[in-house]
């Protein structure tokens, strides 16, 4: 059996991007963007920039799930979680611009937090949509998007929005995705807003952000996988499967299939956390590595660092097991 990618895409959101720009330029560009990432995430080229950077403006959430770090407090991932970052609004705007002046194609304002409740997302996102890179997304829970906020994201002219939900069933969402204090009737308030929210951009004659809905692939919520495309097949424009990693357990044995698993997250992205610390990837184990810091490195020399460089060369090679936090990583994924 070959390794499996993390996520698996229903319905191809990257076509309907090219078909919805309207200037030549931009399609051009998107199409030479998702070239490039597929060339990097297949260890096939290396560019002199990453392609896509994640920035955590926040480590603060509403929700508290079961498999994030954030529902595990006590644990070594959770414990970050406990004491707020964030990093200053106007740091933001000069990471942005550092982006586009290195060539940078996607930036997603989220890895562990909920971006829609930061006070100054909506600014940040249209700061970052006027300097026209490709893509510019975020990944919410759905929980915070009223008509209010709706309104405010349609006007940033964000590229895409994914919201995670998990499940089809109430019982499997409340199980897994829910508040600290629990709320009755959230499935219900996540969904209507998820359809409100497309409602209302269809209404004011956009095209974006595109719409993705997500869908971990857990043990107990298999057999809702058919349910959950066919409800939300004609409703958005994309479905996103992702694998689970299991900070709970081990699910794989290394030592089987190590030679044969590596990691490709390095190759074409960087992490900046909320604390200003940059790993290479958006997964919690990916928080046991520490490529450099914002505060005191530019993202251009974080990029061609010995020690990034070194780090990806180790992935390419199907050398993963040599990094404590990524065996640990591969060992606890459910990507073979
Ligand atoms: C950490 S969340 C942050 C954004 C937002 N709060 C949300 O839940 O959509 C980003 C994505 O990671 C996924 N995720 C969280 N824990 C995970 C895990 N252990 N394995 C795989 N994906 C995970 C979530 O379902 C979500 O789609
Ligand atoms: S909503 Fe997102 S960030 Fe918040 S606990 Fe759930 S998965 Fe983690
Ligand atoms: S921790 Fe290592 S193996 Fe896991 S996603 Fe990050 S870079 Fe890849």
């Amino acid at each position: 059996m070959n390794q499996k990618k993390r996520t698996k895409v229903l319905g191809d959101i990257h076509d309907k991007a090219v078909k919805y720009l309207t200037s030549v330029d931009d399609k051009s560009s998107y199409i030479e963007y998702r070239k490039n990432f597929e060339l990097a995430s297949d260890f096939k080229k290396t560019f002199d920039y990453p392609i896509h950077i994640d920035l955590e403006i926040d480590n603060v959430c509403n929700f508290a799930c079961s498999f994030c770090p954030i529902g595990q407090p006590e644990s070594e991932l959770g414990k970050f979680y406990k004491t707020k970052h964030e990093i200053p609004k106007e740091k933001i705007f000069q990471l942005i611009d550092e982006c586009k002046e290195l060539g940078v194609n996607s930036i997603q304002f989220s890895i562990v937090n909920e971006p829609l409740a930061n006070k100054d997302i909506f600014e940040i996102l249209k700061y970052a949509s006027s300097k026209k890179f490709d893509d510019i997304f975020i990944v919410s829970n759905g929980s915070l998007l009223n008509q209010n906020k709706a309104i405010k994201l349609l006007d940033t002219n964000i590229d895409k929005i994914q919201f995670s939900l998990d499940a089809f069933k109430e019982e499997t969402f409340e199980k897994n995705r829910f508040t600290k204090i629990k709320k009755p009737g959230l499935y219900k308030k996540v969904k209507e807003n998820i359809i409100n929210f497309i409602k209302l951009r269809d209404k004011m004659g956009k095209k974006f952000p595109l719409v993705r809905v997500s869908f971990i692939e857990l043990e107990e919520n298999k057999d809702e996988i058919k349910d959950f495309e066919n409800f939300w097949n004609d409703k958005v424009d994309g479905i996103h499967f992702q694998r689970l990693t299991d900070y709970k357990k081990k699910v794989i044995n290394f030592d089987e299939v190590k030679d044969k698993v590596r990691c490709n997250m390095s190759n074409f992205r960087l992490s900046i956390k909320s604390d200003g610390n940059v790993r290479p990837c958006c997964v919690g184990y990916g928080e046991k590595i520490l490529i450099g810091n914002i505060f005191n490195s530019s993202l251009k020399d974080i990029w061609d660092s010995k020690i990034l460089k070194d780090f990806q060369k180790m992935h390419k090679e199907y050398r993963s097991y040599e990094n404590k936090a990524c065996k640990e990583c591969l060992e606890h994924s459910h990507i073979y």
